[in-house]
């Protein structure tokens, strides 16, 4: 038996004994003596009577121990041409300067603060300053619009807003106070403080409760970190859902430190000292656990990268970085590779660089197709692992445990289930189905350490959104198999949310605001794939009666408005006028069929349209032949 079998079976057989054994790893003010109870809800609850703080546990803990010269980040900024180097030390003594503006600001244990920032080291000080007091950070990608920043502060609360005077994307600057302003205008709720980091590329005028982020750390006194339980909320990151209003998916503190730390030594095998780049934002789970938290915890040095993986200067800019910052493991997301592959399809700039230092590629946040994963693996010589997770369970779900014993892994495959995780695949009854046949992925309850513990200010949805479907278990929303090896297939949503180049999107949220404009009577939108991003949606709508407008007009009227609504991040740039959308009898439009039909799959659909296996069928079948159009 190989060390990852003892251990997978170790955690299945007896969790409360297998994660007490690693809570051991992590420093804690008061050790846990109890591994796991259930709330009321009978969601897990882990490590019930322990205290920490996690920010002590990734910063102070490190110093005193004798880190504080290393670098805990490395901050790299193609689009600003600027670079920073923050030590361990540095890094704890501006958190702690930063939780004590905070804490001049009004903040006390549980409040909670947004942050709405692009990717600066400020970001990162903010976050650690929040868990620093015992607050509640929720962090807003930079790429959402004002609207969905105001559904978010309207949900969470905040008593303060972080931001920043701007964004630099490669082809314009994204001024962020503007759009807070408009999204605190929107809410109901409002935050009694701001705080703006000002950055040089375009400053932003304090106004009437807007603090200077430089002022207000200067004039602050260093706070310590105040001890949490371990069930204390660490933050609270909103996610798409099947509907328009997003879920704040809770973290806990001390179930989240101790699975992060264990991944980052069971799977990532990185120790203490080595190099970790996770090429995401910290706007998304990925940032959290992989570049804010994990590595720090473990005492390594984290990467923090404020660019693209391409045009900034080229198509080398990640293996200029690992060569740079002389990385072990690498983590990004595939259409990050797709780009670079498209850019430079014989990686000839990688000759450009040493990039030796390299153990391992992960890759996660949407399937590793096929292609993609031979290219790396014809141009590189280290593992490439795709491994499988998402928002709700804060770390990963199956992968190839490099830490433990690393396996053959598959093109298409997340490899094994993690120690902690009893996945299973059922089929639309409940019951378990055997290898190769594709069902429901679902995973036995308890769910381990770090996963979501509820949803925010909402205790019923948890349970109706992931744990009602099949008693016993959490449903992860995805469908795949096992193979006769027990390796896991994960092969796309079964519900209607889409992944638009590793961003996790809502089709129900797009149709909301679809069906929202007054020349509208129905509409639907469909993930189609796209050889970049994976997949990019399209809405098809049917006008009203009577509409006698320019329907050119109105497609791209309505694409300028999920930009305006939802934010850039949305990449809907397609809409189609449709006669008529597949129904079943009772008038429910079938998505299924729709995406089928998107991704050319030829699909039993109903009497409306005749067998149609392509979009341009499609789009004949639904009143609309427009050969060549868009397609
Ligand atoms: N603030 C403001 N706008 C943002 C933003 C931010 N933080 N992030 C993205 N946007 C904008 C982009 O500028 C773009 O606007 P445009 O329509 O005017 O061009 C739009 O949102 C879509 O962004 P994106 O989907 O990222 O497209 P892209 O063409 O700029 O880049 C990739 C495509 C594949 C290179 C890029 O998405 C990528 O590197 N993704 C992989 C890494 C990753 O982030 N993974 C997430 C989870 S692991
Ligand atoms: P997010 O919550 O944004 O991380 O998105 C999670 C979803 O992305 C999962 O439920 C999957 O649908 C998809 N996903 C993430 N990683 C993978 C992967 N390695 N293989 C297949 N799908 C993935």
């Amino acid at each position: 038996m190989s060390r990852y079998h003892d251990a997978y079976r170790f955690s299945i057989k007896d969790p409360e004994a297998f994660w007490l054994e690693q809570a051991k790893r992590i420093p804690w003010f008061r050790a846990p003596t109890r591994a796991l109870d259930y709330d009321a809800e009978g969601h897990a609850r882990w490590f019930g009577d322990g205290e920490l703080n996690i920010c002590h546990a990734a910063l102070d803990h490190h110093v005193a121990q004798g880190r504080g010269e290393q670098i805990a980040i490395y901050w790299d900024s193609p689009v600003t041409a600027d670079r920073r180097r923050l030590s361990y030390r540095e890094m704890r003594d501006q958190v702690a300067r930063c939780a004590g503006a905070l804490r001049d600001l009004g903040i006390v244990p549980g409040d909670r603060v947004v942050i709405y920032m692009p990717m600066v080291p400020e970001a990162l000080i903010a976050m650690y300053a929040c868990a620093r007091l015992g607050a509640i950070h929720s962090v807003v990608f930079g790429g959402f619009a004002p609207r969905e920043l105001a559904a978010r502060i309207e949900d969470a609360a905040p008593r303060v807003v972080i931001t920043a005077s701007c964004g630099v994307e490669i082809d314009r600057i994204v001024a962020y106070p503007p759009m807070l302003r408009e999204a605190i205008e929107r809410s109901a709720h409002k935050p009694e403080a701001c705080l703006i980091v000002q950055r040089e590329h375009q400053r932003d005028a304090c106004q009437r409760g807007e603090h200077d982020w430089h002022s207000a750390l200067a004039a602050a006194t260093p706070a310590e970190c105040v001890p949490v339980r371990a069930t204390d909320p660490l933050y609270v990151l909103y996610t798409s859902g099947t509907t328009g209003r997003p879920k704040g998916v809770v973290r806990d503190t001390g179930g989240y430190a101790v699975a992060l730390h264990y991944s980052m030594e069971a799977i990532y095998d990185t120790a203490p000292g080595e190099v970790f780049f996770s090429a995401s934002d910290v706007g998304w789970v990925v940032g959290h656990s992989y570049i804010v938290y994990a590595p720090l915890l473990r005492g390594a040095t984290s990467v923090v990268y404020e660019g693209k993986p391409v045009r900034t200067p080229d198509a080398g800019a990640f293996w200029r970085l690992i060569d740079d910052y002389q990385v072990k493991c690498f983590f990004t997301a595939p259409t990050a590779f797709r780009a670079v592959k498209k850019a430079d399809p014989e990686a000839r700039l990688l000759a450009e660089h040493n990039i030796r230092s390299l153990r391992a590629l992960f890759l996660a946040g949407e399937r590793l197709d096929p292609p993609t994963y031979h290219w790396l693996k014809a141009h590189l010589s280290v593992p490439v692992v795709d491994h499988w997770w998402q928002t709700e369970t804060g770390w990963p779900i199956a992968a190839d445990p490099l830490g433990l014993s690393p396996m053959p892994t598959r093109a298409g495959s997340a490899t094994v289930p993690v120690p902690g995780y009893a996945v299973r695949i059922l089929d639309r009854h409940g019951e378990e189905v055997g290898p190769l046949t594709q069902g429901s992925v679902v995973i036995k309850q308890p769910l381990p350490p770090g996963c979501l513990v509820g949803i925010w200010g909402d205790p019923q949805r948890m349970r109706e959104a992931y744990m009602s479907t099949y008693p016993g278990y959490y449903t992860t929303g995805d469908s795949g198999y096992f193979d006769e090896d027990g390796y896991l297939f994960v092969m796309g949503r079964t519900d209607d949310v889409i992944n638009v180049a590793g961003h996790r999107l809502s089709t129900g949220e797009m149709e909301e605001v679809l069906g929202a404009h007054p020349a509208v009577a129905e509409c639907a939108v469909i993930g189609m794939q796209d050889a970049l991003k994976g997949q990019l949606p399209m809405g098809l709508v049917i006008p009203k009666d009577g509409f006698d407008g320019d329907e050119a007009a109105l497609e791209q009227e309505l694409v300028a408005l999920v930009r305006e609504r939802i934010g850039p991040v949305a990449c809907l740039k397609q809409v189609l006028v449709v006669d008529r959308l597949p129904k079943t009898r009772s008038g429910k439009i079938l998505r299924k069929a729709l995406r089928h039909i998107a991704d050319g799959e030829p699909f039993d659909v109903p009497a409306t349209i005749d067998d149609p296996t392509s979009l341009d069928d499609a789009r004949a079948a639904m009143g609309r032949a427009r050969p060549g159009a868009d397609s």
